[in-house]
């Protein structure tokens, strides 16, 4: 079964997932899960690679696995690899706003996309997924937290992270060979401005409190919320944007 990985490797979300996995597989099968925001298809592997820790291939098979995203370019590099496994996986490019599950799914991933929502629209997004969940449904959400390791205009943190995104898309592009994408120097382009306005990517959550209220004002109940720090990462790890990452394995909440 895959191993692939190529998202910064949270260990704590990983293990997250295979305790949220193996809650569920007592209380139903076959399993619908639902991954929300894939940058490439490190998360999806995430999720293979906990399922078959906990259940084998057979378990991994059973799984009715979606990807929801606005970007078409991960979810074409998510069906690449679940093809090459003789996988079957459901890709939907859509934003989340307007893409109705109807209250289907029993384990919704969500990684580092919340603070992607502008703010006056975060609690609407997060309701709306919400509404995905089957009545008895998980959801496991991991997002950046607390103050900035790095100033936006810290110009050589900003020129290492350029470097790596820009290999990472240059593998993935030759690893998807006939990928119908843009020319090279528009998409190096489009890397440059978004890393120069990262408006997209401004709302940390502030402290505990509003990441923990936020998740209940969306109508969920928090089974776990734990904080995984990164100032104390060792120094062979790339250094992160934020202090923290908070993650928190919620249920849907009665109505
Ligand atoms: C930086 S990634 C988050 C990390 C990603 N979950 C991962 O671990 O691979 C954000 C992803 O979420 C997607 N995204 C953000 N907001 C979205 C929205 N409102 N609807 C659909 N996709 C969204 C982006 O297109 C992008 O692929």
């Amino acid at each position: 079964m895959p191993v692939e990985q190529h998202i910064a490797d949270y260990r704590e979300f990983a293990e997250a997932i295979r305790n949220g996995l193996a809650r569920l597989q007592r209380i139903k099968l076959p399993l619908r899960v639902v991954i929300a925001g894939s940058t490439d298809n490190g998360l999806y592997c995430m999720l293979l690679n906990a399922a078959t820790k906990v259940g084998g291939d057979k378990f991994v098979r059973s799984l009715n696995i979606s990807i929801v995203d606005r970007c078409k370019m991960p979810l074409v590099f998510c069906e690449q690899f679940a093809v090459k496994n003789s996988l079957h996986v459901n890709t939907v490019h859509s934003d989340f706003v307007e893409f109705d599950y109807a209250a289907n799914c029993d384990l919704l991933i969500a990684h580092g996309v919340m603070s992607f929502f502008p703010i006056n629209e975060r609690n609407r997004t997060l309701k709306h997924m919400r509404d995905w969940l089957s009545l008895d449904g998980m959801m496991i959400s991991s997002t950046q937290f607390g103050d900035r390791n790095i100033g936006e205009g810290d110009g050589k943190y900003q020129n290492e992270r350029l470097r790596g995104a820009k290999a990472n898309l240059d593998r993935l592009l030759h690893k998807a060979g006939n990928f119908d994408s843009q020319p090279q120097a528009i998409l190096e382009q489009k890397l440059h401005s978004g890393f120069a306005n990262r408006s997209s990517h401004a709302e940390l959550f502030g402290e505990r409190e509003e990441a923990l209220s936020f998740y209940e004002s969306g109508g969920l109940e928090i089974c776990d919320f734990s904080i995984v720090d990164n100032t104390s990462q060792s120094n062979s790890e790339p250094l992160r944007r934020y202090r923290a990452r908070a993650i928190a394995t919620c249920l849907r909440a009665e109505d």
